[in-house]
């Protein structure tokens, strides 16, 4: 349990398992797992005007604008649920979101504690996101070769029929990953002059990523 809001950016290309680890982080730290991806994947499944707005732009594997994930991410962080902090995933994605992600928090007498760089080599995120699929249910991840569940096509948490992304197809994947070395990568510059970015491995075992995550973050997890 934390006794202070504690706030940790998961930073990474698509594929780096930001998702994977944010769940574990989320649960350990026992604060909000903010996924913008799960947010705009969610209102596109109940076609409300946001999630009609952003499908089109998700597919193809291009930004959905600042102005409307910024609205969505203002609305979680002033949630009681993000009292005691977050792990974004997702989230920021362009300068421009860093800067509006720290004016939110300064409103909340809050800061970014720590930005946790997740590093994989392009043709390691390729065969993850092309082998991953997901339970639209409950949210669980994936890999068919990697993390297969127990039946084939069935989530080994609530039974439901596992789903492959509509943007993970393999060309759609390339430019995803053109997207995020233009608009994201330099973010880490970003928070590297803040001294708050830290560098982890992210291709090896799960486990072992979240060990390492755990180490990099030091004392502000304490
Ligand atoms: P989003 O959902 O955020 O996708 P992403 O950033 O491209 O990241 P992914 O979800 O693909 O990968 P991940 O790093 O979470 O990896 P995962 O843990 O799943 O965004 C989707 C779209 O929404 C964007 O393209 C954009 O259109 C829009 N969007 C979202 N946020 C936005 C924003 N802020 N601004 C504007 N637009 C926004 O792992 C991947 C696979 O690898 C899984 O199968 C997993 O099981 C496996 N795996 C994980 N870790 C390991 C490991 N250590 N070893 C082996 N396999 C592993």
């Amino acid at each position: 349990m934390v006794t202070r809001a504690l706030d940790v950016i998961l930073l990474g290309p698509p594929g780096a398992g930001k998702g994977t680890q944010a769940k574990r982080l989320a649960a350990a730290f026992e604060i909000l797992h903010v996924s913008t991806g799960d947010l705009l994947r969610d209102e596109v499944a109940k076609g409300t005007s946001l999630g009609v707005e952003a499908k089109g732009t998700m597919n193809r594997g291009e930004l959905v604008p600042d102005e409307l994930v910024g609205k969505m991410l203002a609305k979680r962080l002033h949630s009681q649920q993000a009292a005691l902090g977050c792990v974004y995933d997702g989230y920021p994605r362009t300068t421009a979101q860093a800067m509006l992600l720290d004016g939110l928090l300064s409103e909340l007498n809050r800061r970014v504690d720590v930005v946790l760089y997740l590093s994989v080599a392009d043709a390691e995120l390729l065969a993850r996101i092309t082998g991953r699929c997901s339970c639209p249910a409950c949210g669980a991840v994936y890999h068919v070769v990697t993390q297969p569940p127990r039946a084939e096509g069935v989530c080994d948490r609530c039974g439901a029929a596992l789903v492959q992304r509509d943007d993970d197809g393999d060309a759609v994947v390339r430019g995803r990953l053109r997207v995020y070395r233009e608009h994201t990568a330099p973010l880490l510059n970003y928070y590297s002059a803040r001294r708050i970015l830290r560098e982890v491995d992210g291709a090896v075992a799960p486990d072992e990523v979240f060990r390492r995550l755990r180490e990099a973050m030091g004392n502000i997890s304490a």
